[in-house]
């Protein structure tokens, strides 16, 4: 069976976070192309955003997951590159509804706030969760003409 790519990338509040959930993707089967960083070393998370978001952004691989300390400033900066819807979730239903109303391609968490054994069933649920279009197209669609 041909394994799922997905992109991953951390700050130093993420780093811890980021190892473990590596493990969990690759139990699922996923190669993971990490993106850094590699230590609990102070590094500014927009760095990291840019270099997981541009490969998303070309669809190589599709999705990714950013965590900081608390996922916003990931997702916040993963935002900025077009193509990329970037989603906080903090919950297993945030992560269903990232997936299935705003078909976001990036997963961000918060290293500091998401403790593992709940992040672990979100990175799951986003990853098994497909977009539900219809209606939710046509807002996204609404989205992507903001780039313009
Ligand atoms: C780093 O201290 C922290 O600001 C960063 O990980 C993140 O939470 C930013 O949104």
């Amino acid at each position: 069976m041909e394994k799922h790519k997905i992109a991953i990338g951390a700050d130093h509040a993420g780093f811890e976070l980021k190892e473990k959930i590596k493990n969990v993707l690759s139990e699922l089967n996923y190669e993971v192309v990490d993106f850094g960083t590699n230590s609990t070393d102070s590094v500014d998370y927009p760095l990291i955003a840019k270099s997981v978001a541009s490969s998303v952004k070309n669809k190589d691989p599709e999705k990714g997951i950013l965590i900081c300390g608390t996922g916003i400033g990931m997702a916040i900066a993963a935002n900025k590159v077009k193509g990329i819807i970037a989603a906080n979730c903090y919950s297993i239903d945030t992560a269903k509804l990232a997936r299935q109303h705003n078909n976001s391609n990036i997963l961000a968490l918060g290293g500091r706030i998401t403790d593992f054994n709940i992040a672990k069933d979100i990175v799951k649920a986003w990853l098994e969760t497909d977009f539900e279009g219809g209606r939710h197209q046509r807002r996204v669609q609404e989205i992507k003409d903001l780039e313009k």
